[in-house]
């Protein structure tokens, strides 16, 4: 993977792909799904929804820090796999055979098989509404990956495969910061 310029770590996620999130609880990595997910602004920061009902969220809590990993259609099984499991009793790096690779700022592990990760830090927790708040600090693309259409979940067991790619930066042009 090369590095993203931190700038365009939003063009990442305001597609609403389903994401996969890393911790690191101090022992152990573990992986959650989330479809659940927001862009906050153009300074890659993120919402996505999640509580105490996930292992990972303890992790979440204490350390601060995630990773966004963004998977692409060819690991659907995978996701969904790794969405109905727990981390509490599985190795999931090791059950649905994924490499973690060490980012440079945060101890949660990218995912060497994902087409884009983000290194997150957590800068807000909105308990009544179960928000975790996201701020990125590193993003990085594997450009050479030939599969790139990411998923989206409907939130009934189905999801949709990336489609057609429409360009209107033209149109645009007043709304998209320089240099995204
Ligand atoms: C497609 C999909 C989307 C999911 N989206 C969310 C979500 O947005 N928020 C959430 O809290 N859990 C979501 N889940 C459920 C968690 O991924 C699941 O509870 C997982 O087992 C948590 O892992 P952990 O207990 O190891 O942290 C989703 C699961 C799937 C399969």
């Amino acid at each position: 993977m090369r590095q993203l310029k931190l700038s365009k770590a939003f063009t990442l996620m305001e597609s609403g792909p389903v994401i996969l999130v890393t911790t690191h609880n101090g022992n152990k990595n573990n992986i959650m799904t989330i479809s659940w997910t927001m862009v906050l602004d153009f300074t890659s920061a993120f919402a996505i929804t999640t509580g105490e009902w996930n292992y990972s969220f303890a992790a979440l809590r204490k350390n601060k820090e995630c990773v966004i990993a963004i998977p692409a259609v060819d690991m659907l099984d995978r996701v969904v796999g790794i969405g109905t499991c727990s981390g509490a009793d599985t190795d999931k790096f090791s059950k649905f055979k994924l490499t973690p690779v060490h980012g440079k700022v945060v101890k949660a592990p990218l995912i060497k098989e994902c087409m884009a990760n983000i290194e997150c830090k957590v800068i807000d927790i909105i308990r009544k509404h179960n928000i975790v708040v996201l701020k990125a600090v590193a993003a990085y693309v594997d450009f050479a990956r030939k599969e790139k259409r990411t998923v989206h979940a409907v939130g009934d067991g189905t999801f949709i495969v990336d489609g057609r790619k429409m360009d209107r930066r033209k149109m645009m042009a007043s709304k998209v910061p320089e240099g995204v």
